[in-house]
């Protein structure tokens, strides 16, 4: 969803356009904090809502214990003893160093991440009718060689006018789960978890891809109608959408419950609802563009009806051991517009129904807002979450180094990190990571010979 298209590399990337996807910007990448290397406690671990105990070994039986889609695909080989593999070799070369906190283990409801590090959802506009293929194995079986505790799918659509290009991601036909499962299957025999996150982009339906055009695509050539609280465009160029009746507001509501029952037949492990960027969610939650005057629109509480009936269809069916993540934007950079102070009463709720992290970007509800990026500019958002909705908290936006996530997450400030064009960049991040901060991580058995001395196999 980055306007712009061709990326520039590192310090040179496109400003953030209209504020449609709050995700480009110029950032000086060398601006870290090293001085955590010195550190020499685990405290950070018991400072949140997750208190990961000081015992490995019990915590692995724990794991071992529980029941996940990936052991019951992989009974011999339980997935979590290939977790625990990578967890044991990430205890510090020579014994010397502390465990660095990016490699230590999350884990939510039933699920364990193997490190901190999370591939953020990227879109690839690389699909037809919805269905995955060869480029979308490539592409995730990369980022799943490099070993991050998760990597989350693409915005993926739940109905197909909830695309945001004709070239998306779906998971509105049952016939889409098949493709789906394959790159599950891939990451989970790479000891990598698999989440997928759950889109409709209302108002921002039917335009052409970034590297194409960003307007509204016409009929002739496949565009359609979209739908959306308001009857407003985005932009001039994007198409006039219709204002939802309450029918296809129920109509939408259960087509998200039917999408994570898909992803459920497809064994990811997570559900990301995509609530942030100015998509349909978050077109209901921003006063900037919901003037509805019906129970959807108006008060906070209106406002965060049609979310949180999102939550309460997909928690109906996504099970209990299975964690659910809300990706918000923490405010819209705009004033009158959605803020922290609404984000973190709205994590409150979420947190109340299930919710098990809120993974904290901004912006993209308006265009033509000036955004303040710089390293790790969202950052203060995940940490007030945190703190004030007393919930698990992902930090996106321009983290690039190890240096930079290690010290989010030893300082507390979230419980993962999520990254997007680093990835694009370098798809063994995580083995790159583990090795500037003296870990030691698992390599894949066709890798070994280059991997740093001492590593194990997966
Ligand atoms: C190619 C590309 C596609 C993206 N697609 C999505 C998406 O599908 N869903 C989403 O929530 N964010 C999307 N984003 C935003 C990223 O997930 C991330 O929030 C943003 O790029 C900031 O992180 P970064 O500085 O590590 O790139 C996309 C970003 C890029 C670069």
């Amino acid at each position: 969803m980055l306007p712009g298209g061709a990326w520039r590399g590192r310090g040179a990337e496109p400003p953030a356009v209209d504020g449609d996807c709050p995700c480009a910007a110029t950032l000086d990448e060398a601006a870290t904090d090293s001085t955590h290397r010195s550190a020499k406690t685990d405290t950070v671990l018991t400072k949140g809502p997750f208190s990961l105990g000081p015992s490995l070994d019990r915590k692995v039986a724990g794991w071992y214990g529980q029941s996940s889609a990936v052991e019951r695909r992989d009974s011999g080989r339980s997935q979590d003893t290939r977790v625990l593999r990578l967890l044991v070799s990430g205890s510090g070369r020579g014994g010397e160093e502390p465990m660095s906190h990016l490699f230590a283990p999350l884990t939510l409801r039933s699920v364990t991440l193997a490190n901190r590090i999370v591939v953020s959802p990227m879109c690839q506009y690389s699909s037809q009718d919805g269905f995955v293929n060869d480029w979308h194995l490539v592409h995730l079986g990369s980022r799943a060689v490099g070993g991050p505790g998760l990597i989350l799918m693409e915005a993926t659509a739940v109905t197909a006018e909830g695309r945001i290009t004709l070239q998306d991601v779906g998971i509105y036909r049952d016939d889409h789960v098949p493709g789906l499962a394959r790159l599950v299957s891939f990451m989970h025999g790479q000891g990598v978890r698999a989440g997928i996150q759950l889109a409709h982009a209302g108002r921002k339906a039917s335009t052409g891809r970034p590297w194409e055009t960003m307007s509204a695509i016409p009929a002739a050539d496949g565009g359609w109608q979209p739908i959306a609280p308001t009857v407003r465009p985005f932009k001039d160029d994007y198409a006039w959408p219709r204002a939802m009746t309450t029918g296809d507001i129920a109509d939408v509501v259960e087509a998200f419950g039917r999408a994570a029952t898909r992803a459920l037949s497809a064994e990811f492990d997570v559900v990301e609802l995509h609530a942030a960027h100015g998509y349909l969610i978050h077109q209901f939650l921003s006063p900037l563009v919901n003037d509805r005057t019906d129970r959807y629109g108006g008060s906070f509480e209106n406002r965060v009806r049609f979310g949180l009936e999102v939550v309460d269809a997909v928690r109906a069916v996504w099970p209990e051991r299975l964690p659910l993540f809300v990706r918000v934007s923490a405010t819209d950079w705009a004033p009158g517009g959605w803020d922290i102070e609404e984000s973190i009463v709205f994590a409150r709720l979420l947190r109340e129904r299930g919710v098990d992290l809120i993974d904290c970007s901004t912006g993209g509800a308006v265009p033509g807002v000036r955004i303040p990026l710089g390293p790790g500019y969202q950052l203060p958002f995940a940490e007030r979450i945190r703190r004030e909705a007393g919930v698990a908290t992902g930090a996106v936006g321009l983290i690039t180094t190890p240096e930079q996530a290690d010290a989010i997450v030893r300082g507390g400030q979230a419980d993962c990190i999520l990254m997007a064009r680093e990835f694009l960049r370098d798809p063994y991040f995580p083995l790159h990571a583990a090795e500037a901060l003296g870990q030691t991580v698992t390599w894949p058995p066709q890798y070994l010979r280059a991997a740093p001395p001492g590593s194990e196999s997966r």
